[in-house]
């Protein structure tokens, strides 16, 4: 049986890591070498127009699975069309399909919030269940959108994986005595703050509360945390302009914390929220690499590999 690992150009390098950690766990779990894992070759170019054009390298044979692996952030559109051409035409050769957008564009639309709005994630997830047998993808803004697909659509978890990335910082202020807490920037990231806190055994986790007053723009109420010379870490499940977080850390500041940390899954730090960030008062901001970026330090490959042998076996 083999296992095919494609990748669209906005995830080539998780791909490849995704493959890497297979390949690992073929010593562990000698099941797997049982399956040949390989990496998938195709030809993705953009005509003059800008249209997509995909084209299956490797020689696919009926039956073996092709993984097929891209982002769907900035440019989000070309990036779904490529997820699209690709899981469609390993469908047509006879692969069993497993579709992942480790960040999946548009899973921020997913009700009507006004009447007359396109649900777009329903949209998109309908597109994708007519090729794909499976998707995959991690930490959607709101989980139900996985019911919008009509194939088994799985959310990966990323928060022991910030836990991890922070464990070393955790035990080194209990060894100096400084105290951290964690800490969401809206209600809506809470449950996963506490997730994050409950992996590093942190018992200060709290919430602020956010109101948006439009896209970009918001407006944090001012609350008293018991901050004052602890070590924050700011965790949200998605970055974007950076309001949210700026608005977070101007009212974190006022108790004079002895550091911010920032984390967070989904980094897509629209036009100079990296600066800005920075320029709050922030000591380091990390995301995972669901989207690639010069601050994308997280690896979610691993989280990947582990529910590709789940599903493959
Ligand atoms: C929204 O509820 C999310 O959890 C994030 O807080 C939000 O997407 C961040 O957006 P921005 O960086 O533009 O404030």
């Amino acid at each position: 049986m083999k296992l095919r690992i494609f990748s669209g150009s906005a995830s080539q390098n998780l791909a490849f890591k995704v493959f890497k950690a297979l390949i690992k766990k073929e010593s562990t779990e000698p099941w797997l070498k049982k399956i040949k894992t390989e990496l998938g070759r195709a030809n993705i170019k953009r005509f003059p127009d800008g249209e997509a054009y995909v084209r299956i390298l490797s020689r696919v044979e009926k039956g073996e699975y092709a993984v097929i692996i891209n982002t769907t952030s900035k440019p989000q559109d070309s990036n779904l069309m490529e997820l699209f051409f690709l899981t469609q035409k390993l469908k047509e050769m006879g692969a069993t399909t497993i579709c992942i957008s480790p960040y999946l564009a548009y899973s921020r639309q997913d009700r009507e919030f006004e009447e007359g709005e396109v649900v777009s994630s329903r949209a998109v997830a309908e597109i994708i269940s007519n090729f794909a047998d499976f998707f995959i993808t991690v930490n959607p803004h709101k989980e139900h959108i996985l019911n919008f697909f009509r194939i088994p659509a799985f959310a990966l978890d990323a928060s022991s994986e910030i836990a991890n990335y922070f464990s070393r910082y955790f035990a080194e202020c209990a060894d100096k005595n400084e105290e951290v807490c964690i800490l969401a920037p809206d209600k809506g990231s809470f449950d996963f703050a506490k997730r994050v806190a409950g992996s590093l055994k942190c018992d200060s986790c709290d919430c602020l509360n956010k109101r948006r007053l439009a896209p970009g723009k918001v407006i944090t109420e001012e609350k008293e945390i018991g901050a004052k010379d602890k070590h924050v870490l700011i965790i949200d499940d998605i970055i974007d302009s950076g309001s949210t977080i700026t608005e977070a850390v101007r009212i974190i500041k006022e108790e004079n914390p002895r550091k911010i940390n920032v984390a967070c899954v989904h980094g897509i730090f629209s036009g100079n929220a990296i600066a800005r960030i920075y320029a709050s008062d922030v000591s380091k901001l990390v995301s995972t690499d669901t989207i690639p970026s010069e601050v994308s330090k997280i690896s979610v490959a691993k989280l990947i590999a582990d529910k590709l042998k789940e599903v493959i076996k």
